[in-house]
């Protein structure tokens, strides 16, 4: 299993390119079984729960063409998938594949949308929650689906006689991104009109939209809280390039706060961070909108004040940047109250951080209340380097961010999760001066 050697103490100082979204590209590559025609999707970030999905697809008779870029430095490829599911044979999601990648349910929608049927394992549980689909099914029934659970699996169809799903109004229980995502893909070949309520307005939403205006679906409203589709006969293949991933950008603001380090982010959208962007400025971090991306300067950790925050739904505060924001608090001045609103278990990198040295206390699981060791400083109270464990994909990033500012050597083992979701990290850190390598 690989595992990543840091040195810490090294601000992080350059450019970094930012790459596509892991969020946007999932349901982007799912949308590509809406049509018999060709897909082709630029900027595909190289990840793991990428590569989970092309399988995925493969499986159902998908063709799957990578193309690489050949003018690509190692940290700086924009991936072109090409995607043709005019031959799909088998509208299945079998379990082996779900299981490692919840976002395997963005294939429900699509393939019952287009083929009137579907059989989609259900992902089960998974590190950060219990997070059920059940909103996914809701709305997929009042479109009229029939839809049952058997032996691990959602089996789909439509109702005898009727060849297409039909629109209709959805009120979702709470704001789900992938449940948005699953809705919206099914209305735009169902019969008539469908009303998304209580959307899901993140930014990967509306670049999904985008793509499926661009294979004739009839969307208004993406990017809100209500969607409105009329739907459509078919659809026709497209050309579409994934939007910037504001969740690794954000990994890397905090990772050049923390280090007191001055980068540039290639491609980084500062209009998708606003909530971020407000908590690092208060912080003391300076941050602005460059041509070509977002430059970030840090006067370093100990000179920044600690923010508490609240993780909601887009615009507010991502739970997906929750665990990065904490390694940078640690380090920082001041007591800071972090509430977890979105997840029931996400705080699995407090005990790791707890073993570099860090001083937080959790309430019930969803409120830590850090103790920034910046304010310490004189005194000596720093990060030090141990073996940690990433557990889950954000925690992963908290924990090289924390080593990146703790004295000596860090270890961060169980990196596959790093992996699933970030392009090249440790190229991109390296890059920027860290001291980092990855242990085979
Ligand atoms: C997506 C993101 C993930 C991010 C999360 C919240 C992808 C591939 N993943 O996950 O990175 O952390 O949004 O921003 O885009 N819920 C239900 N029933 C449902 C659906 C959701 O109870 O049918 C609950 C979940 O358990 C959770 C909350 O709703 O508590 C939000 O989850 P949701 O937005 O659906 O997360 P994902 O789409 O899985």
């Amino acid at each position: 299993m690989d595992k990543l050697l840091i040195r810490g103490g090294r601000p992080l100082v350059g450019e970094v390119p930012i790459s596509g979204a892991k969020n946007a590209a999932l349901p982007e590559l799912c949308a590509a079984l809406l049509t018999a025609d060709p897909v082709t999707l630029h900027n595909v970030p190289r990840l793991q729960d990428v590569a989970t999905m092309l399988r995925l697809i493969r499986n159902m008779g998908v063709q799957v063409d990578r193309i690489a870029n050949p003018d690509c430095s190692v940290a700086d490829a924009a991936g072109i998938v090409r995607l043709d599911a005019g031959g799909l044979s088998t509208p299945e999601a079998p379990y082996d594949l779900v299981k490692t990648m919840r976002a395997s349910v963005l294939a429900l929608g699509p393939l019952l949308a287009r083929f009137g049927e579907a059989t989609v394992s259900l992902p089960g549980g998974c590190a950060i929650g219990s997070r059920p689909v059940d909103q996914h099914i809701k709305g997929l029934q009042a479109m009229g689906a029939q839809i049952v659970v058997e032996h691990g699996y959602m089996i789909a169809r439509l109702p005898q006689g009727c060849t297409r799903l039909r629109g209709a109004r959805i009120t979702t229980d709470m704001v789900t991104v992938t449940g948005t995502e699953n809705l919206l893909m099914a209305a735009t070949l169902a019969e008539g009109e469908t009303v998304l309520e209580n959307a899901a307005q993140e930014p990967e939403v509306a670049d999904l939209a985008e793509m499926l205006i661009k294979m004739g679906a009839r969307i208004q409203g993406h990017g809100t809280s209500r969607v409105r589709i009329q739907g459509v006969e078919r659809l026709h293949g497209c050309e579409h390039a994934v939007v910037a991933d504001r969740i690794e950008a954000g990994t890397f603001l905090c990772a050049v706060a923390a280090t007191g380090g001055d980068a540039l982010l290639r491609h980084g959208r500062a209009d998708h961070l606003d909530a971020v962007i407000d908590k690092l400025r208060d912080a003391g971090v300076q941050v602005a909108p460059e041509e070509g991306g977002i430059r970030v300067r840090s006067p370093g950790a100990a000179q920044l004040k600690a923010q508490g925050f609240r993780t909601t739904e887009y615009p507010g505060f991502p739970t997906d940047m929750q665990a990065q924001f904490m390694a940078l608090n640690v380090v920082a001045q001041g007591t800071a109250t972090v509430a977890e609103t979105i997840f029931e278990n996400r705080f699995m990198h407090v005990n790791e951080l707890l073993r570099l040295g860090a001083k937080i206390q959790t309430t019930d699981g969803r409120v830590a209340v850090i103790e920034g060791l910046g304010g310490a400083a004189p005194t000596g109270a720093r990060l030090s380097g141990a073996t940690v464990m990433a557990t889950d994909l954000r925690a992963s990033a908290s924990l090289v961010i924390a080593g990146l500012v703790a004295d000596g050597e860090t270890l961060v083992d169980r990196i596959y999760h790093l992996d699933r979701g970030y392009d090249c990290m440790e190229a991109k850190l390296r890059g920027l001066g860290a001291n980092i390598e990855r242990i085979q």
